[in-house]
């Protein structure tokens, strides 16, 4: 008997040459320090908007554009100049989509964030990587050197992750002068951990894209909102592609009440900031190496003990991400950085897991 899938039409073939992704979201009720997200809560005002949403307010198509203009003038840049998505995931999809075409090269320095080679992998276009060097710091010259005439867009997340590393402003800038003929997406989406921003350009600079999230400090990862902010132009081209209803009338209705209660974000980004000072120095008194970080995270050398220790922290009720298959990771884990609380218990329980898998090393 045949097999029904055997009948199935076939994907283009750079679709069937493409795995399956799935981010290990399973089991995750404990403390999560594994996806960088907010470990709190969003602000108390957004819970205030969600409890007032009716079954009426569902039965309606989501309109972004009202929101887009809010959004806009908090970035400080015109509404036509904003696009709302369904999280930066999507925002990176959709630009993919209107810009990379066969024989376009999508330049990375890497180790960075994965989805972007997976997006790419879904285009007809090449991706073109640059290794950090041993200090993950952003690679500067090789990337600019990397630079071709087929280099359509340059991908940087700026802090960038795994590392936390952090390309400068002029850095950013000097390389939208060097490719005019490339898009120059800066991934800004923990750029309230590192304040500083290349926002202010994206007028001024045609081919720049800044991308936002309200996943990470917001503390709204649930429900899946992010942005593009770019020239005129680069913006319109990408609505083409862009459902027009893909951020949700939920997400639409809470994000005002997010962008207004500037308190709280300013808090809870003190706290992580605090927070990430005391956890380096109890890594640097385990005698760990780590890399400087201007985001709510560290990545952490563990060494070849990389999955019994990731296992360990999490029979321990603390969920870190094991990123030792990152180009240049080898042994590493990443830790999201939550409250000081939270933090405590977690410098706590690797310790103890050190303790296990290294017996005889000194004590914190
Ligand atoms: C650099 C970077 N960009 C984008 C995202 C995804 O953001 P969103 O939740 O808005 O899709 C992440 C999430 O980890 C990230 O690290």
């Amino acid at each position: 008997m045949s097999n029904p899938n055997d009948l199935c039409p076939k994907p283009r073939s750079r679709v069937s040459a493409m795995k399956e992704y799935h981010p290990p979201l399973g089991n995750r009720d404990a403390l999560r320090l594994d996806f960088n997200e907010n470990t709190l809560a969003c602000s108390p005002m957004v819970r205030e908007v969600l409890s007032r949403i009716s079954t009426g307010d569902l039965t309606r198509y989501p309109e972004r554009e009202p929101v887009e203009a809010i959004v806009a003038s908090h970035l400080g840049v015109s509404p036509q100049q904003v696009v709302l998505t369904n999280g930066v995931d999507e925002a990176i999809h959709v630009l993919f989509e209107t810009f990379l075409d066969a024989g376009d090269e999508l330049l990375l320095p890497v180790p960075t964030y994965t989805m972007y080679e997976v997006y790419a992998s879904a285009t007809d276009a090449g991706v073109v990587t640059v290794q950090a060097e041993g200090d993950l710091q952003f690679p500067f010259d090789r990337l600019l050197a990397a630079v071709t005439p087929r280099t359509k867009l340059i991908a940087i997340a700026n802090p960038n992750s795994p590392s936390g590393s952090v390309a400068k402003r002029e850095q950013l800038l000097e390389i939208a002068r060097c490719a005019p003929h490339a898009v120059v997406l800066v991934d800004e989406a923990y750029f309230h951990f590192h304040g500083e921003t290349v926002m202010d350009q994206v007028g001024s600079t045609p081919n720049l894209v800044v991308a936002r999230t309200f996943s990470k400090a917001y503390g709204l990862a649930g429900l899946r909102v992010g942005l593009l902010a770019g020239s005129l132009q680069l913006i319109s081209w990408v609505r083409r592609v862009l459902s027009p209803y893909s951020v949700n009338s939920i997400a639409l209705a809470c994000l005002p009440a997010a962008l207004e209660d500037d308190a709280y974000l300013d808090w809870y980004v003190g706290e992580v900031l605090q927070a990430r000072r005391e956890f380096e120095a109890a890594l640097d008194a385990a005698g760990l190496r780590r890399w400087p970080s201007s985001a709510n995270f560290v990545l952490v050398d563990v060494g070849e003990c990389h999955r019994e220790f990731t296992e360990r922290m999490r029979n321990a009720g603390v969920l870190v991400r094991d990123r030792s298959s990152d180009p240049g990771c080898g042994g590493c884990v990443r830790i999201t950085i939550g409250t000081r609380e939270q933090m405590r218990h977690a410098a706590a329980a690797l310790e103890s897991a050190l303790a296990d898998l290294r017996p005889g090393r000194k004590k914190i």
